[in-house]
């Protein structure tokens, strides 16, 4: 078990030079310390664009009149999946804006056919939902749920319209790890007005609930939305707290995203490097794809061969271990929520 003395400074949090670049190989040697040279590699499908959420950060937001609004045919992404999924993906992410309706006709009847036809790991990001729903996903065999808290201070989730309440964002996440999910979180770093203290407000929210994973999104402007005239996150912020998160909890598993590159020159690399162990292949069908749009139209696609140069870039390795099948088997001697417990405790 790893200890969890590190909290970082706003010193830390700030470093830019030879300095972040001792922090970075800090963070990586502790990384290497807990899982070797391996990257878990997760395909994600965004299966609906829907969305009754108006974050203001969010090009999905419902009040973006400007986007052709989608849902997928499940028979499509099944067969997409179970025939076409590149060799090295382990696990699937299926993604949606807050969407009810396509979790009940895309996603659960999605997650059960990859169940019976498949051994890939089954992840959701699918918003805060009734519980009864979260249930039947679990039932249908997703034991992974991704669900950010995006910002950890309750003025600041307001402002920004995020999804009900921190405090009720808060219960869900909790309620879902007292339920045996592996849940990982996630903040968006460096949203307007946000400072090197907000950034440690958000590292300290991370570090006291039961989670498996956390991610750092670096805030980008979106185009339809409110903050568009807004710059872009500092990129040193974004993965400097990449580093923090990874010395404060060895053990946990923290993506590379695709929003690296939308905020630095090699910023993907630059993610692994700083502490990240789980890559992302879009597999969202190109002609949906258009309109996933959390950020711009131009997105940055992370496809197989981009993922896959940027690990073996970094002198790393695809994990042939899924990420379900590695928290299954880390999970073996108590339920998620006793061992999520068991650390948070020790802070
Ligand atoms: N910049 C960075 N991250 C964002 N997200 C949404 N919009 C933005 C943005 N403009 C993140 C949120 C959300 C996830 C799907 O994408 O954290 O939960």
């Amino acid at each position: 078990m790893s200890s969890h003395g590190y909290f970082p400074t706003e010193a830390e949090l700030a470093l830019n030079g030879a300095g972040q670049t001792a922090f970075h190989e800090r963070a990586a040697a502790a990384t290497r310390a807990e899982f070797g040279s391996d990257v878990f590699v997760r395909a994600v499908v965004e299966v609906s664009n829907f969305c009754r959420e108006n974050c203001t950060y969010c090009g999905m937001r419902r009040d973006n009149r400007s986007l052709a609004r989608y849902r997928a045919q499940h028979e499509q992404i099944a067969g997409m999946l179970i025939e076409h999924r590149p060799a090295s993906v382990t696990d699937v992410n299926i993604q949606t804006g807050e969407d009810p309706v396509a979790v009940r006709e895309v996603v659960l009847p999605l997650i059960e056919t990859l169940r019976r036809e498949t051994s890939l790991g089954i992840s959701v990001c699918l918003g805060t939902l009734p519980p009864e729903l979260y249930a039947e996903l679990q039932a249908a065999g997703a034991s992974i749920f991704i669900m950010k808290f995006e910002a950890g201070d309750a003025a600041q989730y307001e402002q920004f319209q995020a999804p009900g309440t921190l405090a009720e964002r808060l219960r869900h996440i909790r309620l879902l790890a007292e339920n045996d999910w592996n849940v990982s979180s996630g903040f968006i770093a460096g949203l307007p007005g946000q400072t090197p203290r907000d950034l440690l407000k958000n590292l300290e929210m991370a570090g006291s609930l039961p989670l498996s994973g956390c991610s750092v999104s670096p805030f980008i402007p979106g185009e339809a939305t409110p903050l568009a005239k807004h710059p872009t996150a500092n990129p040193d912020w974004t993965f400097n707290c990449v580093s923090a998160l990874r010395l404060m909890r060895p053990d946990w598993v923290i993506p590379a995203v695709s929003a690296f590159n939308l905020a630095a020159e090699d910023g993907y690399r630059r993610g692994l490097r700083a502490g990240a162990n789980l890559v992302t292949i879009n597999l969202t069908p190109t002609d949906q794809r258009g309109d996933y749009v959390i950020y711009k139209r131009d997105r940055f696609i992370m496809t197989e061969e981009r993922v896959l140069t940027a690990i073996a870039a970094e002198g790393r390795t695809p994990s042939k271990t899924g990420l379900a099948d590695f928290y299954r088997d880390k999970m073996a001697n108590g339920t998620a929520a006793e061992k999520n417990s068991e650390t948070a405790m020790q802070t």
